[in-house]
């Protein structure tokens, strides 16, 4: 792992989620500088780094809810940089913002039958995330206001997964949650990827994230400034000093 400011980032050939370069903000903000984030088809990547370092802007640019000012984003190799958010189904993306990621007023099911509309046989892709998820199974009729903090965030998760996408973009999973839930939202995210889905996550609870995530990268100011193994980030005082709030 580089211990300095990263002039480049590793590009990885087998990447299934390739973020280079990315340029966007808001008006006449420009919040990321270039960014470049790799995601392998069977990793957990964690994006941390400091409160308005760009990281949710980062994923709102990947699902093209922000317009590319530059760079690329491609998916299994296909070009999504001109693709609106709409047709991202169709290129095997899918995205859990942080917040109002559920219908609060619609059932467990029929937030799920939401994410499923683009999906041929979405009754067999139910009962494939109730195996994942089987407590969504038991409140299938129960509105999603009504569910707990970690039950809501595996009900957004399940409605993202329906379509069976390459890639989740998860932003900030555990937030909300109360302490002794934050290592199970990790556990699902596991599963998510274990059960072939690639998945990139915005994070504040970095310790637990990184235990879970086999690579991660560090944002700040727009810019990427250390990326590496999940471990080694871990084992970093410097990683620890500056960006997990503990030396
Ligand atoms: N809709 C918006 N309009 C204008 N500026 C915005 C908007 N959303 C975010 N910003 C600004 O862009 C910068 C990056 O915000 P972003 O939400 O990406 O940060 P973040 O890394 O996700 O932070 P946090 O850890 O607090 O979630 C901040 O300075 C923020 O004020
Ligand atoms: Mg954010």
């Amino acid at each position: 792992m580089s211990e300095k400011d990263i002039e480049s980032v590793e590009r990885l050939d087998d990447a299934v989620l390739s973020a280079r370069g990315v340029e966007t903000g808001y008006g006449d903000l420009q919040v990321l500088y270039g960014v470049d984030v790799d995601v392998r088809e069977d990793e957990i990547v964690v994006v941390f780094g400091p409160n308005g370092a760009g990281k949710s802007t980062l994923m709102k640019a990947i699902y093209r809810l922000l317009p590319l000012w530059d760079g690329s984003v491609t998916v299994t190799g296909d070009d999504i940089s001109g693709v609106a958010t709409d047709d991202l189904v169709e290129y095997g993306v899918s995205y859990v913002p942080q917040t109002d990621n559920v219908f609060p007023n619609l059932t467990v099911g029929e937030n799920l039958d939401i994410g499923g509309a683009s999906v041929a046989d979405s009754e067999a892709r139910r009962g494939e995330l109730f195996d994942l998820f089987p407590r969504l199974e038991e409140r299938v009729a129960q509105r999603a206001e009504t569910l707990s903090g970690g039950e809501r965030q595996m009900l957004a998760m399940a409605r993202a997964l329906m379509p069976d996408p390459d890639v989740l973009l998860i932003d900030e999973p555990s937030a909300g949650l109360a302490p002794q839930l934050i290592d199970r939202a990790f556990d699902h995210v596991e599963r998510v990827r274990d059960a072939g889905t690639a998945v990139l996550m915005v994070e504040q609870n970095v310790t637990a994230a990184l235990r879970v995530a086999d690579r991660g990268y560090v944002l700040d100011m727009g810019e990427n400034r250390f990326e590496g193994d999940a471990d080694a980030m871990l084992d970093s005082d410097r990683v620890r000093e500056l960006y997990m709030g503990q030396a």
